[in-house]
């Protein structure tokens, strides 16, 4: 009797609390969107990355690792260009500028004045000997380039005005001596042959010289 009273007051609690558990259970909630972080939140990241990298760029290891990469890349050119020096290529002092008979008498020729700097004159009028010979256009007073003037039959400086005769004797001008000739032979394969690195000059009595003119009769 008294279990059975027992058994109906716990169904009756179990019927009380039953409602009551229920009511205590809430429902899963959606979950939180998450807020996306504020434009001021990015603004202070870029602000903390940049101060990093500013702090990495200025740090004293860095700097020293970046001198010392400089100056190794620099090492490094300079062994290269000492490996690989600038040659300068000059034409060679002695070449052929073909046979006499290109060169008439009375005539001074510039066919070779831009490349190789000299004249090369026919002329009789060098102590009346019919001589060929090849002048340097340097002006005996500071070195400038003459010109040839055909019509007045001058070289004509440009710089102070020094005047030679077409033999090349000075006669106007501060110029204080004649042109000067260079080297010229007639080769074994019956070629003109001027030579640059010897020079003659007149007032030295240098233009009797064998070396330093060619018969104008060959040509
Ligand atoms: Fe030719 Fe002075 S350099 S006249």
């Amino acid at each position: 009797m008294l279990n059975a009273v027992r058994g109906k007051a716990a169904s009756a609690e179990a019927v009380v609390a039953a409602p009551m558990s229920a009511a205590s259970v809430k429902p899963a909630l959606p979950p939180m969107p998450v807020k996306p972080p504020a434009a001021k939140d990015k603004k202070a990241a870029a602000g903390v990355d940049r101060r990093s990298f500013v702090a990495i760029c200025f740090d004293p290891l860095w700097l020293a690792f970046g001198a010392m990469a400089a100056t190794s890349v620099l090492w490094l050119l300079d062994l290269a260009r000492f490996m690989f020096p600038n040659v300068l290529v000059e034409p060679p002092t002695a070449f052929k500028i073909g046979p006499p008979s290109d060169y008439p008498l009375g005539g001074v020729s510039t066919k070779w004045l831009a490349a190789r700097g000299v004249w090369i004159v026919h002329t009789d009028q060098y102590k009346g000997r019919n001589l060929i010979y090849a002048l340097a256009s340097v002006c005996t007073h500071l070195g400038c380039t003459p010109n040839w003037l055909e019509g007045e039959q001058k070289y004509k400086c440009p710089c102070h005005g020094s005047g030679f005769y077409v033999n090349g004797i000075n006669f106007e001008g501060p110029a204080p001596r004649p042109l000067e000739r260079v080297g010229l032979k007639l080769a074994a394969d019956g070629q003109l042959e001027v030579d640059k690195s010897v020079k003659f000059q007149e007032e030295m009595g240098q233009w009797e010289d064998s070396n330093s003119f060619v018969d104008g009769s060959l040509a």
